[in-house]
C-alpha cells in the first residue's frame, strides 16, 4: 500500500464553532485531519468533514486532564506520517464577577486554554523542530489585548496564548516552523452560551462575525507563516487594531459595559 501523499493536520476543538470551520479549510486545501473535541458532536462533524473528501481521525479527548492531552499526541505519533499543521482551538469562556464565579470552572479554564495550549504546543513544536518543518496555529482572541473585566480569567488565559505564540514564533525564526495566532473578534459560535455570557451585551449582539470568514482567514494568515491574524469582519480587525493600542486602564473601562452581567438588558 502506498503512503498518503496529502499533507496531514491537527484541529483541537474541531467539533464547532471556529475548529469546526477551521477543519474545514484544511480540508478544502487537501489536508487529511485529525480532529479532537471533548463530546459525541465530534462524530457528525468528523463525518461532514470526510464527506469533503479528507481523511479524518477522530480523537475524542478531555484536554483539561494532562493523560488525555497525552492521548492527543500519541494519536498524532502514531499517524505514521508526519504532522504538517496544527491549530491549537480549543477553549472556553467563563463569565461573571471574578468574586462569584465558580472556581472548578476557571480552573478547567485555564487547564484547557492555556495548559493543554502550551503541553501540545511543545510536543508539537519539538516534533516539527526536529523535522524542521511545519506550521502552528494557536487561537488567540482580541480579549488577548486587553483585561477583560467580568471574563477577567478568559482575557488572561487569552493573553497567555498570545505571548507564549509570540515568543515561540521568535525561538523558532530560523527554522522552517511558523508559529501564527488567530485574534477573532465576536463570532458566532456555541462559546458565549457556554461561558454563561448570553445576558450580556458581548453575548447578545447580532453582529457577531461568521466562523467560516474567521477561519479563512486564520488559515491564509497560517499558510503566509503571519505572525498575527486578527480574523473576521472590518469592524473586528479594527477593535483589535485599537485595543491593542489603547492603555490598558482605560480597555478595561471600555469593555465592561457590554460584558457586565444584565448588560444586555
Ligand atoms: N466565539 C468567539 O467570539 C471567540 C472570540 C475569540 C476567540 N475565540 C476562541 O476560539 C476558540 C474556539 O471557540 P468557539 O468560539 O468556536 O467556541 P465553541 O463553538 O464552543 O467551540 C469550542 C470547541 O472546544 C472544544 N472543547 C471545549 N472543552 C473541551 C475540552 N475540555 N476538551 C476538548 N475539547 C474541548 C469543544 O468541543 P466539545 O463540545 O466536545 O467540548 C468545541 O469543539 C476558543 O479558543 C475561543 O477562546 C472565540
Amino acid at each position: 500500500m502506498s503512503a498518503p501523499t496529502r499533507p496531514l493536520a491537527l484541529v483541537t476543538g474541531a467539533s464547532s464553532g471556529i475548529g469546526l470551520e477551521l477543519a474545514k479549510q484544511f480540508v478544502q486545501n487537501g489536508f487529511d485531519l485529525i480532529v479532537v473535541a471533548e463530546d459525541d458532536e465530534l462524530e457528525p462533524a468528523a463525518a461532514e468533514l470526510r464527506g469533503l473528501g479528507a481523511a479524518v481521525s477522530p480523537v475524542r479527548a478531555d484536554l483539561t486532564q494532562r493523560a488525555e492531552v497525552e492521548k492527543v499526541v500519541a494519536a498524532v505519533r502514531g499517524a505514521g506520517r508526519p504532522l504538517d499543521a496544527a491549530a491549537l482551538n480549543a477553549g472556553v469562556g467563563v463569565g461573571g464577577p471574578f468574586i462569584e464565579t465558580d472556581l472548578d470552572a476557571e480552573l478547567d479554564l485555564i487547564a484547557l486554554n492555556c495548559t493543554s495550549t502550551m503541553h501540545l504546543g511543545k510536543r508539537i513544536a519539538q516534533d516539527m523542530a526536529a523535522r524542521n518543518a511545519g506550521r502552528i496555529l494557536f487561537t488567540s482572541s482580541i480579549a488577548s489585548q486587553a483585561p477583560q473585566p467580568f471574563q477577567a480569567v478568559y482575557g488572561a488565559s487569552k493573553a497567555f496564548v498570545q505571548s507564549l505564540a509570540l515568543a515561540l514564533r521568535e525561538e523558532l525564526k530560523d527554522t522552517d516552523v511558523t508559529i501564527t495566532s488567530l485574534l477573532p473578534g465576536v463570532t458566532h459560535s456555541e462559546f458565549f452560551d457556554r461561558a454563561g455570557l448570553t445576558d450580556t451585551k458581548l453575548g447578545a449582539t447580532e453582529h457577531k462575525d461568521d466562523p467560516a470568514k474567521v477561519a479563512e482567514d486564520g488559515f491564509k494568515g497560517l499558510m503566509n507563516g503571519e505572525a498575527s491574524v486578527f480574523g473576521g469582519s472590518l469592524t473586528s480587525k479594527a477593535m483589535g487594531h485599537l485595543s491593542a493600542m489603547t492603555p490598558d486602564s482605560i480597555a478595561a473601562k471600555t469593555f465592561r459595559p457590554v460584558a457586565e452581567p444584565g448588560s444586555a438588558e
